[in-house]
């Protein structure tokens, strides 16, 4: 059990200016605050005592984009589509090759017409819970399978609409049925969301999990908002080779009534053109819905979509990002772009960096897909015996090691903290290695 608490003394990082950037940060309690405020006092600190941190809070890629994409940009900007409006379902262009990845992919057919572009996958479910909350005056409430992306219980916070959540920790495998049963049978959840993989926790749904999602979801009438920010980066599998097994798993095999937000932003690299895709199923687009013409024009729900909430929204999106990713996607679809190779370094170093951490005391929190260890990836949690979350965070801060707590992801292991991996450089693993043989000293257990 550690006693040893670092308010003085020496430690890597000057612990008198810790101490104090945290008074000024007015953070009372570390294990709340958001990832933004995580990453000012972190950059006040690093300015104060010119040391550079192990950053491991905020989720943002570390890889230059996807050079297809810039090129295709580029050349859209040079035939001045800058100055056109683009239509607001997307060029047709993206929309095909949209349709092709997600058959190639995995393995799913549908139409042109339900790929469509948004800023971000974040968009994509804004829109989404928008549209959905209007379906269907009954079903009220979104339920989230947490731990999640802090991000979207904002969403739902700003658009007022009623949400509901578990940790789904101590519910996997077939332990997830009567859990999902208890929330879906109440016949209020109009739909949920997860991501797979996992932010915060890197855990990957099995083929089973993904089943049981989809069979109660059909059976309650549920639309399940498949989040796929990590598209094909459980490294487990191979998912680069288009048209050939595996395929990038998915609930859409199990319900034919479903939502498929892929960001751009991790697999491509390319989060600051803020584009992603909103997938719509055939039968879901199609669907009509009579409380939508409260609304909308149409009871169409793809027509509601479009033509509603994301014209209200933004009216089409960025021109040239629309070249970029339809030449992203056709690039992989024909094989000549390896999108997975690309970035499995983030899984590359997770492997090096968890085993540092597991040597020194740490403990992986979320660590398992029902029997099988979790994939290295972009994220991975840790805990270390006898601190909450908040107490592990603010300790860190004085060995130069930044990450946000699972307490603001809906996780109820409050114990623990996300590390994310993008920004942490190889030239780093021997100042990483250093302050965590430091920290157990000072903290033995
Ligand atoms: C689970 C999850 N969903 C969505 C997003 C946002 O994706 P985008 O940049 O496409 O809006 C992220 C980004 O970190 C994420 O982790």
């Amino acid at each position: 059990m550690n006693t040893t608490k670092v308010t003085s003394g020496k430690t890597p990082i000057n612990s008198q200016i810790v101490t104090q950037k945290i008074k000024d940060s007015k953070l009372d309690d570390l294990g709340n605050a958001t990832i933004r405020e995580i990453k000012r006092l972190v950059d006040e600190i690093e300015k104060a005592t010119g040391e550079k941190f192990i950053r491991m809070e905020m989720g943002i890629p570390g890889l230059p984009p996807a050079k297809v994409g810039v090129q295709a940009e580029i050349e859209a900007l040079k035939k001045g589509v800058a100055a056109i409006y683009p239509d607001i379902y997307g060029i047709a262009q993206l929309k095909t090759e949209a349709s092709r990845f997600i058959k190639l992919f995995m393995n799913l057919d549908v139409s042109p017409e339900g790929c469509i572009p948004t800023a971000g996958s974040m968009m994509g479910s804004f829109a989404s819970f928008m549209t959905i909350h209007r379906c269907n005056p009954d079903k009220d409430t979104v339920l989230l399978i947490n731990p999640g992306f802090p991000v979207h219980m904002q969403q739902l916070k700003v658009l007022g609409i009623k949400s509901e959540s578990f940790d789904v920790y101590n519910f996997r495998g077939e332990k997830l049925r009567d859990k999902l049963e208890s929330y879906l049978s109440k016949g209020n959840i109009s739909c949920l969301l997860y991501s797979n993989p996992n932010n915060p926790s890197w855990i990957c749904f099995t083929e089973k999990e993904l089943s049981i999602i989809g069979e109660l979801c059909k059976k309650y009438d549920v639309i399940p908002i498949e989040d796929l920010a990590y598209f094909a980066m459980d490294f487990r599998k191979d998912f680069s080779k288009p048209g050939q097994p595996p395929f990038q798993p998915s609930v859409a095999n199990y319900t034919d009534r479903f939502i498929l937000t892929i960001s751009s932003s991790k697999a491509f690299s390319y989060a600051g053109q803020r584009i992603g895709l909103l997938i719509i199923s055939d039968e879901l687009f199609n669907r009509s819905y009579p409380n939508l013409k409260n609304y909308y024009a149409k009871d169409l729900f793809g027509y509601s979509m479009i033509f509603g909430t994301l014209y209200a929204l933004s009216a089409g999106i960025t021109h040239s990002a629309q070249y970029a990713l339809a030449e992203i996607l056709r690039a992989a679809n024909d094989g000549e772009f390896n999108f997975v190779e690309e970035v499995k370094e983030y899984g590359e170093k997770a492997k090096i960096m968890k085993e540092f951490f597991t040597r020194y005391g740490f403990k992986i929190v979320y660590d398992k897909d029902e029997n099988e260890p979790i994939a290295d990836g972009f994220y991975f949690t840790i805990a270390y015996p006898g601190m909450d979350g908040g107490e592990l965070l603010k300790e860190l801060l004085y060995y130069g090691i930044s990450a946000i707590t699972l307490q603001i992801t809906g996780s109820e292991r409050t114990e623990g903290l996300r590390a994310c991996v993008s920004l942490v450089q190889r030239n780093q693993f021997a100042d990483l290695e250093y302050r965590l043989k430091r920290f157990k000293e000072d903290h033995p257990l």
